[in-house]
């Protein structure tokens, strides 16, 4: 097992320079994205009134100790847990804790596993109890947002088209994409090149070629796409407190599209739309 701090030694290159992975990383991020899959399919029962967002921290660490997976975020630039946890108007980097989950209350839970030097970074929304309509239509809008985006990933478009999909259906919907966090290139490091902005012009930025490894990570907002950082330096809020969703896969373009690694093995990627 590897830690993150160890992982970043592995691989380095000069900035810039998109990597293109053989068959080694996709079999390598398969694995990873699957452990980190289960692990949330595992959380979603575990979603409920009364639980602290440390109790699902401790959960998601304990079933990487039984897997093989190690946290990417344990230690990650003085982060200190295994998920962020972010509630209702939190963007995203909620620090998980002693906060107690209620009935209403929507969360986005973030988790990278590192497997055998590999990263498998998703996360989802989960409902706690019984939500609002208007809680429910973001996180539906978050989702195909996200499918969207996933859509354009294919080799021969750039990384504006995702973006420009992405940001296209979400402002069709009255709802806002926040602009100040991106989704990432990953494989043996956390964060690699290719930025992937989830707004932008369509054939803008780098060309997509078989063998780049990214995240899709959209943030999209009820009101306006502003955010701020509370004094913890991690959590990020919406502005004007109105409710943020997030989910995120990680992904291979290949020579006819492309491979999804986090897919949920039992297909409850958007907990709400479980059945
Ligand atoms: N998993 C997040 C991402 O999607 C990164 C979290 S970094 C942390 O890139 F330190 F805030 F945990
Ligand atoms: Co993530
Ligand atoms: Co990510």
């Amino acid at each position: 097992m590897v830690t993150y701090v160890e992982a970043g030694k592995i691989a380095k290159r000069a900035p810039g320079v998109i990597p293109l992975h053989n068959e080694t990383g996709f079999s390598g991020m398969r694995k990873a994205g699957n452990l980190t899959a289960k692990a949330l399919d595992m959380l979603t029962d575990h979603v409920r009134p009364g639980v602290t967002t440390g109790m699902l921290d401790q959960l998601a660490f304990d079933f990487g100790q039984e897997h093989g997976g190690v946290p990417a975020t344990l230690f990650y630039r003085g982060y200190r847990h295994s998920i962020c946890t972010s509630i209702n108007h939190v963007v995203c980097h909620g620090i998980p804790g002693d906060k107690v989950l209620r009935e209403g209350d929507i969360v986005n839970i973030d988790l990278t596993y590192i497997v055998d030097g590999w990263h498998g970074d998703s996360s989802r929304m989960y409902g706690v109890g019984e939500i609002s309509r208007k809680a429910e239509r973001l996180i539906d809008i978050t989702y195909e947002s996200l499918k969207r985006g996933i859509e354009a990933a294919i080799p021969g478009n750039t990384t504006g088209d995702i973006g420009a999909a992405i940001q296209s259906y979400a402002e069709s919907e009255r709802t806002s994409v926040v602009r100040d966090f991106v989704g990432h290139g990953l494989g043996q490091l956390f964060h690699d090149e290719p930025n992937i902005m989830h707004f932008g012009t369509p054939g803008s930025g780098p060309e997509l070629k078989p063998g780049m490894i990214f995240t899709i990570e959209p943030m999209i907002n009820l009101g306006r796409p502003h955010v701020k950082i509370l004094n913890d330096g991690w959590t990020a809020v919406t502005r004007d407190r109105t409710l943020s969703a997030q989910c995120e896969h990680s992904l291979g373009i290949t020579e006819t599209g492309n491979e999804i690694f986090t897919l949920s093995p039992g297909d409850i990627f958007n907990p709400l739309r479980a059945k």
